[in-house]
C-alpha cells in the first residue's frame, strides 16, 4: 500500500486510536518505541533455553549432549544445577566498571533500554566491585518481584479498584516499563545474576566460578546451586526443589542445568533458538485434591452455558482456588463427574484453575453424576445443543443474561466504547426493566439514571454524552457491536469495507450468501451465520430500533473513501496472509502492529492454527509459540515484520 492511502485511512480513524500517523510517513525502521523507552540492539543476543518436561526429556537432553561432545571417556560431565527463577531477564553493560545500560530481552536481538528504572534496583551494583575492571563486560539475571512485595502491590491495587496482576513475573515486566523510575523504586524488584559476557581479559573458566565471580562483583547470586558430576546429582537437585520450591520468598517454574566447562559450552554450541549446553527443566502444573460442592453454569452473551465446578478452596501456586471451569456438557461426561467427588485441580500456565480428573475410589456411595441442567438458570427456557456444537446452548434472545452480555459488548472498548456503563449499572438496569435492548440504552435520560445506586448527577450526565458521541463510531464497530456470532472486530472490518451498510450488507447476505462468503478471511460459516442472525424478526427489529434513535448502521463518507482507497491498494505484501501476535513486542504495540499488518493486506487472528501463515513473536510469547512451532508456522520477530514491510 502507498503512503498516500495509509495517510487517508488514518484520517478516516481506520487504525485503533493511539496510532501515530507519523510511523508511517517515518518508515519502519524509524519507528520510536510506544511506550516511550529506546530499543536497543543487544551485542550479543539473547537466547532462550529449551524445555524438558520430565526426567526423561532431561536424560535425552544429556545423551545428546555426550554426543555432540564427542567424548572419549565416560567420566561423569560436570553439571551445575540453578532454579529457573519465573521473573524477567535483563541485560546489564558495565563500561569501566559502572553501569552504562539496562535492556530487558526484548526478542533476543533488541530490547527496550531500561537502565534509569534498573538503576533503582538495589541488588544490582551501580559500580563492580572488582578491581582493574574491563573495559566492557555484560552481565545478566532475572528481575523479579518477591512474593510479600507482590502481595502487597496487589492489595494497594485492590485498594484502589485497580485491575490486579495476574502473577509477579507479570508485576515485574509492568514496573521495569514504568516511566517514572521513582514507581519502580517503590515496587523493591531483586534481581539474581546468571551469566557473564567477559569479551577481553581472563575469563573465569566454568559456570561456577561465573556465579562466583558475579557475587565478588557485587551481585546477588542465588545460592541455591549446585556443582554435580554427572546426571544423578542433578536429577536429586531437581527433586529435591520441585518440593521445597514453595518455601522460598520468590517463585520459581523449574531448574536450569548447565554443562559447567565454558570451553565444553562453546564446543556444544547452539541451535538458532538455544544452546544445546543447557536444558530448562520444568515443574509439572502444581496438582491438589478438593471435594466438589456443585455445579454452578453461567450464560453468556451468545447464550452458550458455561459449567463452573466450585469445590472446597486449595491453595495453589500462591493463591486460593475454589472455582474451575469446566468448558462444556462433553467434559463433565469425560470426567465422570460426582457430586461429592474428590477432584484433582491444578493452574494451568500457573494462572487458570481447572480440574484434572476424579478419584473415584474417594466417591462416597450416594454420590450423584453431574449433570448440565436442562433449564436455563436465568430465564428458564430449555437449554439445546445443537448438530456436532460442543456447546448447550439458552436461545431464548429477551434471556436477560444474554440482554446483560449483549450490552457489556456493545459498550466494550473495541465496539461502541462507552465509558462509565459498567458491568453492576448494566445490571441495574436489565433488573428494573429500564433496558430491554441496545437500542433502549440511548433513551435513557441523566435525571433517571442519577437516581440508581452509585450514580450521581454528574455521572449521569457524562453517561448520556458518551452514549450520545457513541453514535459517531465508525461503521465497522458498530457491526461489530451486535455481536454476531463470528463476527469479531476482523471480520466486522471486513465486511464494513466491502458493504458500506446495514442494508447491502443485509441484501447480499439474505440473496447472494456466496459473494460475503468469498470475501478474504470470511467463508461459508460465517456468511451462514450472518444471514441466520438477519433473517431473525427479533434483530429485524432491533436494527430499526437502533436506527430510529440515531445509529447510523453505515460508513461515513470518509470511511467510505478510505475503504475504496484500500480496495484500491489491495497489494499489500501480507494480502491474504493470517498472522498471531504474540508475546510483548519491543516497539510496537499490540493495536500498532494490528494496523500495520491489516495496512499491508494482512489479517490478525487470535489464535495459532494449521492456517496461519505467520506467528510476531515478542518477549514472553507463550503456548501459541510452542504451538506455532509444533505446526511450522514461520515465526517472525518484530524485526523480520518491519522487514518484510519494507518496500
Ligand atoms: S541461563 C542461553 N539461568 O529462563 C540462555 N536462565 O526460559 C541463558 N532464567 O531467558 C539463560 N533463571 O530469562 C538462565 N538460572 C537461570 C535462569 C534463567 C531464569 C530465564 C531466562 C531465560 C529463560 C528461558
Amino acid at each position: 500500500m502507498c503512503l498516500a492511502a495509509f495517510a487517508i485511512r488514518l484520517q478516516s480513524g481506520f487504525p485503533p486510536p493511539g496510532f501515530q500517523p507519523w510511523t508511517a510517513c517515518c518508515r519502519l525502521p524509524l519507528l520510536p518505541p510506544a511506550t516511550g523507552f529506546h530499543s536497543v540492539e543487544h551485542r550479543i543476543p539473547l537466547q532462550s533455553l529449551d524445555n524438558a518436561f520430565d526426567q526423561g526429556e532431561l536424560r535425552a537432553w544429556h545423551e545428546r549432549l555426550l554426543k555432540v561432545l564427542d567424548r572419549a571417556d565416560d567420566s561423569p560431565l560436570p553439571l551445575v544445577g540453578e532454579l529457573k527463577i519465573d521473573g524477567n531477564a535483563l541485560a546489564l553493560s558495565y563500561r569501566h566498571g559502572v553501569l552504562e545500560r539496562a535492556a530487558t530481552r526484548g526478542d533476543g536481538s533488541s530490547g527496550e533500554e531500561i537502565t534509569a528504572n534498573v538503576r533503582t534496583i538495589s541488588s544490582i551494583p551501580l559500580r563492580l566491585q572488582i578491581d582493574d575492571p574491563p573495559e566492557w563486560v555484560e552481565v545478566r539475571g532475572e528481575a523479579f518481584i518477591p512474593d510479600d512485595t507482590f502481595a502487597a502491590i496487589n492489595n494497594e491495587r485492590a485498594a484502589r479498584g485497580d485491575a490486579l496482576f495476574a502473577n509477579p513475573r507479570n508485576a515485574c515486566a509492568g514496573t521495569l516499563r514504568q516511566l517514572d523510575p521513582k514507581v519502580v523504586a517503590a515496587r523493591r524488584l531483586d534481581f539474581f545474576a546468571y551469566t557473564l559476557h567477559l569479551p577481553d581479559g581472563p575469563s573465569p573458566a566454568n559456570q561456577w566460578q561465573v556465579l562466583q565471580w558475579l557475587e565478588q562483583a557485587g551481585f546477588r547470586v542465588n545460592p541455591n546451586r549446585e556443582l554435580c558430576d554427572g546426571l544423578n546429582g542433578i536429577e536429586r537437585f531437581c527433586d529435591r526443589w520441585e518440593q521445597q520450591r514453595h518455601q522460598l520468598p520468590y517463585a520459581t517454574d523449574g531448574v536450569v542445568v548447565k554443562l559447567n566447562d565454558l570451553r565444553l559450552q562453546n564446543k556444544a554450541g547452539t541451535t538458532q533458538k538455544a544452546p544445546r549446553w543447557a536444558i530448562a527443566l520444568k515443574y509439572p502444573a502444581e496438582e491438589a485434591p478438593s471435594r466438589l460442592l456443585k455445579l454452578v453454569v453461567q450464560v453468556g452473551r451468545t447464550g452458550a452455558v458455561t459449567p463452573v465446578a466450585e469445590f472446597e478452596p486449595v491453595a495453589l501456586a500462591g493463591t486460593s482456588v475454589s472455582r474451575a471451569t469446566l468448558h462444556n456438557a462433553d467434559r463433565i461426561a469425560e470426567l465422570d463427574l460426582h457430586l461429592g467427588d474428590t477432584v484433582v485441580v491444578r493452574k494451568a500456565g500457573e494462572i487458570i484453575p481447572e480440574v484434572v480428573r476424579v478419584l473415584p475410589e474417594l466417591r462416597p456411595s450416594d454420590a450423584t453424576p453431574v449433570q448440565l441442567p436442562q433449564h436455563c438458570p436465568e430465564c428458564g427456557s430449555n437449554l439445546v445443543r445443537e448438530g456436532d456444537e460442543a456447546a448447550t446452548r439458552c436461545v431464548n434472545s429477551s434471556c436477560p443474561a444474554i440482554l446483560r452480555g449483549g450490552l457489556r459488548h456493545w459498550v466494550s472498548k473495541g465496539a461502541l466504547d462507552v465509558d462509565g456503563l459498567g458491568s453492576k449499572l448494566i445490571e441495574q438496569l436489565v433488573d428494573r426493566g429500564l433496558v430491554g435492548s441496545l437500542a433502549d440504552l440511548y433513551r435513557l435520560d441523566a435525571a433517571l439514571l442519577a437516581s440508581l445506586d452509585r450514580m450521581g448527577d454528574k455521572s449521569a450526565t457524562n453517561l448520556v454524552e458518551a452514549l450520545e458521541a457513541s453514535k459517531q463510531q465508525p461503521w465497522h464497530r458498530q457491526l461489530y457491536g451486535l455481536g454476531i456470532r463470528h463476527i469479531g472486530e476482523v471480520n466486522a472490518k471486513a465486511l464494513a469495507a466491502a458493504f458500506f451498510s446495514i442494508n447491502s450488507l443485509a441484501a447480499a447476505a439474505l440473496e447472494a450468501p456466496e459473494q460475503i462468503a468469498e470475501l478474504h478471511g470470511i467463508g461459508p460459516e460465517i456468511s451462514a451465520s450472518l444471514g441466520q442472525w438477519l433473517r431473525t424478526p427479533a434483530n429485524q427489529q432491533l436494527l430499526q430500533n437502533l436506527q430510529s434513535v440515531g445509529l447510523s448502521l453505515e460508513a461515513n463518507a470518509s470511511e467510505q473513501q478510505a475503504a475504496s482507497q484500500a480496495g484500491a491498494d489491495a497489494d499489500g505484501v501480507l494480502q491474504g496472509k493470517t498472522l498471531v501476535l504474540t508475546g510483548t513486542l519491543p516497539n510496537l504495540s499490540r493495536s500498532e502492529a494490528k494496523a500495520l499488518i491489516e495496512a499491508a493486506g494482512g489479517k490478525v487472528s487470535g489464535s495459532v492454527s494449521k492456517k496461519t501463515d505467520y506467528l510476531v513473536a515478542g518477549e514472553a510469547a507463550g503456548s501459541k509459540l510452542t504451538k506455532a512451532e509444533s505446526l511450522g508456522v514461520t515465526v517472525l520477530s518484530e524485526a523480520d515484520l518491519t522487514a518484510l514491510l519494507q518496500p
